[in-house]
Formats: structure tokens, C-alpha cells, sequence
């Protein structure tokens, strides 16, 4: 499927879920393991979040005091997010492709944190993938903190209980089925209940090992500090790891 296509998927989600009268598609509670890093960052520290959805990560960021620029390439996903949140928190949401930010946020070394929940494995493409943590790198300040907790590849899931086995079993149905694009039904709830509907599939996904994901970040310039099996089979199996960005690099170089 061609990149604009695939891209497009995400906003005609967002946009079925909230026509259908669903307040929010994935509301959920942040890793404790992100808020605890976060805290440690100085007062009115700034944070990027990359692939910020509806905004839960970024809100509970400047609960704690930090200033949030939050990314997302879907427009009717910001404008949501924006609806949400409070004016007394400091975020700023931006619509944007967080392959290329260079127009949105020219100045490299800017940000003492970025945060990545589910936006890189959403990304099939190697060279997007290479384009985004590129543009992270760049965002951060040397020994600035990459907090990333993305979908963990099944085979590399080391199921907890028969709970977790029987999920993964379930997961790799679904997948099977669904080899990119096309559609899937999913039930909603409205402030009216629960409702059917019909939502687009994302084309591509590419779910890595923890060890992929090791390497992929340290191909980017990144020192891994902590790397491990994350998630839950409510909200997905994760790789969560924590690196740092060691020298300022500036884009191209
Ligand atoms: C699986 S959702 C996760 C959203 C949110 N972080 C959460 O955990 O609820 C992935 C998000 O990344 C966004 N996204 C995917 N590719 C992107 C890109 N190239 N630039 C900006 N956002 C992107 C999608 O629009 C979507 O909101």
C-alpha cells in the first residue's frame, strides 16, 4: 500500500470511533516505569512525545510538571487530544510526521526527554523507521532520556500464566488473518453503550524483538540503559526501553 494510504488508515480510525460517539479509542493509564523516570527530570523540563494518540502519556507529563510537545500525524487525533486536556497543563500538540520534523521543530538538542508508546512498530517501512529515530536523536540533548515501549514481536513474548499463553495464542490468529490493510470489526463504547463498528487496518506494522529494537536504537546513536519485557495482554505485549541520547547529532549527519 502506498505510504499516504497507509497513513490515511489512522485518521479514518480515529475519525469512525469518534463519529460512532466513543469518547476515546484506547484510553489507558501510562507505564508507572515512564512516570518514574519523568519525575526525576528537573521542574518545567521539556518533553517530546512522538505519536502521541489521544494524549494520555502527554497529560500525565505535565501533570507532573513538565512542558509536553506532542506529535501526531493525525488531525482529528490532536484536535481530541487538545479537547482534553486541561488549559492549566503545559502541552502543546502538533500535527506532524515524525519522520520529518525539521519544518515543525527546526532546533536540535531542545528536549531533555522523548517518548514513543506504540508509534515505531506502527512503522513498516525501514527507512521511515531510520528517518524517525533520526529526527528523536536529533530532538534530544546529549544525555537526553528515549523512553520507548512498543509492540513486542509474538515470538519473542515469554507468556507470564495460560492467561498470557492463551493471548498470544488469540493475537497470532488475528494476524494470520490480517496480513495488512483491509478492515476488522471492533466494538466500541459510547457514552450509549456498546456499538459495532467497522474500522480500517493499518497497513503496516512491524512488531521487533526486544533484541531488534536494541540494535535498531543503537544503530540510531542511542546507549541502551534498560531493556525488557513489558504490557499486558489487555494493552498489548511490549519491548520497554530506556536509552540515552550521548552526543547531539544534526540532521543528515
Ligand atoms: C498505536 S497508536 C498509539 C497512540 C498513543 N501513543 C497511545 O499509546 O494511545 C500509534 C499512533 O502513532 C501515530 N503515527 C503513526 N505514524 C506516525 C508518523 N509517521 N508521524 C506521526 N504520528 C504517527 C498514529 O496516528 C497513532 O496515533
Amino acid at each position: 500500500m502506498p505510504r499516504d494510504a497507509g497513513l490515511a488508515a489512522y485518521e479514518e480510525r480515529y475519525r469512525v470511533v469518534y463519529d460512532a460517539g466513543a469518547r476515546f479509542w484506547n484510553e489507558h493509564q501510562p507505564h508507572p516505569l515512564l512516570i518514574d523516570r519523568a519525575r526525576r527530570l528537573p521542574a518545567g523540563a521539556a518533553v517530546v512525545e512522538f505519536g502521541c494518540g489521544e494524549g494520555f502519556e502527554a497529560r500525565a507529563l505535565a501533570a507532573l510538571g513538565l512542558r509536553v510537545t506532542a506529535i501526531d500525524l493525525s488531525p482529528a487525533v490532536i484536535a481530541k487530544a487538545r479537547a482534553e486536556t486541561s488549559a492549566s497543563l503545559d502541552v502543546s500538540y502538533l500535527v506532524g510526521d515524525v519522520t520529518d520534523l525539521e519544518a515543525l521543530l527546526p532546533q536540535g538538542g531542545a528536549f531533555a526527554m522523548g517518548v514513543d508508546v506504540h508509534c515505531l512498530h506502527m512503522m513498516s517501512d525501514a527507512q521511515d523507521r531510520r528517518a524517525y529515530l533520526s529526527e528523536a536523536k536529533r530532538l534530544l540533548r546529549p544525555g537526553g532520556l528515549f523512553y520507548m515501549q512498543d509492540m513486542l514481536s509474538l515470538d519473542d513474548v515469554i507468556p507470564a500464566n495460560d492467561d498470557e499463553v492463551r493471548a498470544v495464542a488469540e493475537m497470532r490468529v488475528f494476524k494470520a488473518g490480517h496480513t495488512g490493510g483491509g478492515s476488522t470489526p471492533r466494538t466500541i463504547r459510547t457514552a450509549n453503550g456498546e456499538k459495532e463498528v467497522v474500522l480500517p487496518l493499518c497497513p503496516g506494522c512491524r512488531a521487533q524483538s526486544l533484541a531488534q529494537y536494541k540494535s535498531e536504537l543503537e544503530t540510531a546513536g542511542f546507549t541502551i540503559g534498560l531493556a525488557e519485557r513489558g504490557g499486558s495482554p489487555d494493552n498489548g505485549f511490549a519491548a520497554i526501553i530506556i536509552a540515552t541520547a550521548e552526543g547531539s547529532r544534526m540532521k543528515g549527519e
